[in-house]
């Protein structure tokens, strides 16, 4: 379980949620180097946050041509199928955007299966790596977005799976989904998750307060074992975040 802190924002509602993450995504992009590496988060919660990217001040000012895209899980779908997290995002911003369609890296859901997909998929990260190894020093990503469920997983990491345990793949196919939509799924593990300089969970909900109240007092969920090289951050609305947690006056709260 990790030791650091994560860092908690609280904001009124979704709208201001979306904002919020909006402009600290910004904030990260310009710190980045030449080379920026994101990690998306599929679902529903991230669409607005992405269709908000696509407008300005952000459709103008980010240097969307020196971003490459990953995301942190997928369904093992059809490219065009709704409930792939790539097409998601393709629709909501990525293909109205300047950018390189090279610096796209969906994840190959037509491998002859999750498992071969998750080989493939790790293999284009360690070539955009430049590594085979993930080194503490050297954060594959710029910045991981996660999603949480109401059960406690994320990305496709769900309770009591072995994927969960994992310690040497970056990613891992998984054939039964503990959650919907129950098809099977590729995944990021924990390990090439956290090679990221800043990761964000986003969420939004009352559904959500539970999960997230479990995962922020150290029971061992799914979303409680992410952690990160750099900072991590709970970005959530009032209805997802417990009660104890105030709504953040301009600045984030540490966890109490
Ligand atoms: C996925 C996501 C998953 C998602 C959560 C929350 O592929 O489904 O990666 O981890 O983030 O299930 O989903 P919602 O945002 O739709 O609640």
């Amino acid at each position: 379980m990790p030791d650091k802190q994560p860092e908690i924002i609280v904001v009124p509602d979704f709208s201001l949620l979306i904002e919020t993450a909006a402009k600290r995504f910004a904030a990260r992009v310009s710190k980045a180097g030449p080379r920026r590496a994101i990690c998306l988060t599929g679902g529903s919660t991230p669409k607005p946050l992405y269709q908000r990217l696509a407008t300005e001040p952000y459709r103008s000012e980010l240097p969307w041509s020196s971003i490459h895209w990953f995301w942190g899980d997928d369904r093992f779908v059809p490219l065009g199928d709704e409930r792939s997290n790539a097409a998601m995002a393709r629709a909501a911003f990525l293909d109205h955007l300047p950018i390189p369609p090279a610096n796209v890296h969906a994840i190959p859901t037509n491998a002859a299966n999750p498992h071969k997909a998750a080989r493939l998929y790790e293999a284009e990260l360690k070539d955009f790596y430049r590594g085979s190894l993930l080194n503490a020093q050297c954060p594959l990503f710029d910045l991981v977005l996660m999603g949480l469920g109401s059960d406690g997983h994320t990305a496709s990491l769900f309770p009591g799976q072995p994927a969960l345990d994992e310690k040497e793949r970056w990613v891992v196919g998984v054939e039964h989904a503990g959650f919907a939509p129950f098809v099977p799924r590729v995944s990021l593990t924990f390990p090439s998750l956290a090679s990221t300089r800043e990761m964000i969970f986003l969420v939004s909900g009352l559904e959500k307060r539970n999960a997230v109240d479990r995962a922020l007092s150290g029971q061992d969920i799914p979303a409680a074992r992410a952690h990160a090289l750099g900072t991590l951050v709970w970005l959530m609305d009032r209805d997802a975040a417990p009660e104890v947690y105030p709504v953040s006056s301009g600045e984030s709260s540490r966890a109490v």
